[in-house]
């Protein structure tokens, strides 16, 4: 049966309080979103039917039940009760997108500790600022990635425990080291499932920002009360649906739609734990048969790129709906996967503060390619002025988007920085720092986000950090980092750098700066290209001008540089 209603219909009879019934939980209650991504699930008489099917390297194949994944998150919160992790410990997940990752979540939270999933191409920079910022006690990694927690474990005396969870006693454990393995493990069938209430922490998200370090995004168990609707109402999931998400539980997407939505609802889903290739993810699709399937703009145009007989070549009738997320859903994407596909991808805004969707192409209300749509039911939106941050109220003038906070997926805080969390709102209104309009028939349309954060592929990537890792090379003096446009990813990052003296200019000494960055902060982070310049551009204080910079790669008039000079 499908979960469709008008869009008006929806708006006009909305109240959380129905996510709330659905899910049996009355105020006060505990929630924990472990139970109920699982043991509730089973409880509903779904223990046997598939949650997971995942797939790897080589086409090898695991597939879990709801009975699987209960036993395995109550397999994992044993083990690291055992270990001496306590309620609100933050535990990470340093791993690609392995079964361990998504039950390693579950066990997270049925514990009462905080899950803090981490990007697992994250080098040892990008890895130690953020388990420092959480001081985190546990992390649960795979072989190939012990290597970043080692090279940096005498800076953190908080980390106790680094669980391995494919040892093979080939070479000795090490300081701190743990090994478990979850399908090996003798599984608890009854683990006391922490008593957690609606504002206990749940997970701790990392996100970039213009300046400073990356910021820890708290959220809580009760945001299970809109993913779980969102998930319903938007992505459409019924009972008998096959469903993937592309994205990577590293990132908000993945937690929040590749793990929490889709199994509160009791949906199978799919996980493909394999780089991107068009080839691999249509022949993913038929063989899973996916119905629904939630993916980014740059997979899409990567897609798009890898043009239409290859399509041809592949039985994607099971497919009935496709969303999209993370960027700038371009028209020509949307038109071509309606004319591809039969199905147009529906463009969804959020972020990781927000913690669920946003702004949606609502199913069954028009689409207007290349728009955002618009609020989802119970969310208050608005387009302000950029000073006094009063809604504008006229059409198809840019401001500031703007949302009333109180929805249940909200971010709570940033961890150990409430004076940043702050800063997000004004005059009431919760600011994601982003740019649009809104048209006549009240859809939203993207303009651009209102700082210097890079939007790379859908990640967010921070000038400020690869600019201080540039500085950490032998060779670079000074650094600026911006945006330059690019066809698939929308923009990737641009570095223009000073040599100290007695180093040459040469493109070796670029490929080296490049690795230096992948190394040690991510492959996202990596700048696609590294321009040499005598000076940097400066206002009268020194502080680079950043700015004039990414005009220049976006071919923008500069404007009045004397303003810039005060920054
Ligand atoms: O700038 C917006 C852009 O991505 C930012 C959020 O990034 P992140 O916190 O990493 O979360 C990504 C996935 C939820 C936003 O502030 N963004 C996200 N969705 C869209 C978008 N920009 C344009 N259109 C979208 N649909």
């Amino acid at each position: 049966m499908s979960n469709i209603e008008s869009y008006e219909k929806r708006l006009k009879d909305f109240d959380w309080s129905i996510a709330e019934k659905e899910l049996d939980y009355n105020k006060g209650d505990s929630i924990n979103i472990g139970w109920y991504c699982s043991d509730r699930i089973c409880k509903q008489g779904k223990a046997d039917k598939k949650a997971l099917i995942w797939e790897g390297l080589g086409g090898i194949e695991k597939t879990y039940t709801f009975n699987d994944v209960r036993l395995r998150s109550n397999t994992i919160a044993s083990f690291l009760k055992n270990l001496g992790i306590k309620t609100e410990d933050r535990v990470c997940l340093f791993m690609d997108k392995i079964p361990e990752l998504y039950m390693g979540f579950l066990g997270i939270l049925k514990l009462g500790a905080i899950a803090q999933p981490l990007f697992s191409a994250f080098g040892d920079e990008s890895l130690h600022v953020r388990l420092d910022n959480a001081q985190t006690t546990a992390i649960i990694t795979q072989r190939k990635h012990v290597s970043k927690v080692r090279k940096i474990l005498d800076q953190m005396p908080y980390l106790k425990h680094i669980i391995i969870v494919d040892y093979e006693g080939k070479n000795p454990l090490r300081e701190r080291e743990v090994a478990f393995n979850m399908d090996d493990a003798i599984q608890v069938e009854n683990f006391e499932i922490s008593q957690t209430k609606a504002e206990s922490p749940s997970v701790l998200h990392y996100t970039s920002g213009t300046t400073g370090q990356p910021k820890g995004v708290k959220h809580v168990h009760y945001s299970l009360i809109s993913q779980y609707l969102t998930t319903k109402w938007v992505l459409d999931l019924q009972d008998d649906d096959i469903y993937w998400c592309t994205a990577d539980p590293g990132w908000v997407t993945g937690t929040s739609y590749g793990i929490i939505g889709p199994w509160s609802l009791g949906i199978t889903q799919c996980v493909l734990d394999t780089g991107f290739s068009a080839e691999s993810w249509y022949k993913f699709i038929q063989k899973r048969k996916i119905t629904v399937w939630y993916s980014a703009p740059t997979a899409i145009r990567s897609l798009m790129k890898a043009g239409e007989n290859i399509i041809k070549e592949h039985d994607l009738s099971s497919l009935r709906h496709l969303a999209s997320v993370g960027e700038p859903l371009n028209a020509e994407a949307v038109i071509w996967s309606e004319k591809v596909f039969g199905k147009a991808f529906l463009d969804t805004y959020w972020q990781t503060e927000t913690g669920s969707m946003m702004l949606t192409n609502y199913p069954g209300m028009k689409i207007k390619p290349g728009s955002m749509g618009k609020p989802f039911p119970g969310i208050t939106a608005s387009i302000l002025d950029t000073k006094t941050f009063e809604p504008i109220n006229e059409i198809g003038k840019p401001g500031l988007i703007g949302f009333k906070p109180g929805w249940p997926a909200m971010m709570r805080t940033y961890w150990r920085n409430e004076e940043t969390y702050q800063k997000k709102f004004e005059n009431g209104w919760y600011l994601p720092g982003d740019r649009a309009y809104i048209d006549n028939e009240g859809y939203y349309w993207f303009i651009g986000r209102d700082d210097d954060v890079i939007n790379t592929g859908g990640h967010l990537v921070s000038p400020f950090e690869v600019e201080s890792a540039l500085l950490e090379h032998e060779a670079v003096a000074e650094s600026a980092v911006v945006a330059k446009p690019d066809d698939v990813n929308m923009e990737v990052v641009k570095a223009f750098v000073t040599l100290k003296p007695g180093n040459e200019a040469s493109d070796e000494l670029e490929l080296k700066i490049m690795n230096f960055i992948r190394k040690k902060l991510s492959p996202l982070a990596m700048p696609q290209e590294i321009e040499y310049m005598d000076t940097l551009p400066k206002t009268r204080s020194g502080k680079i001008m950043r700015r004039l910079l990414h005009a220049k790669e976006w071919g923008e008039e500069i404007g009045d540089i004397s303003t810039l000079e005060d920054d």
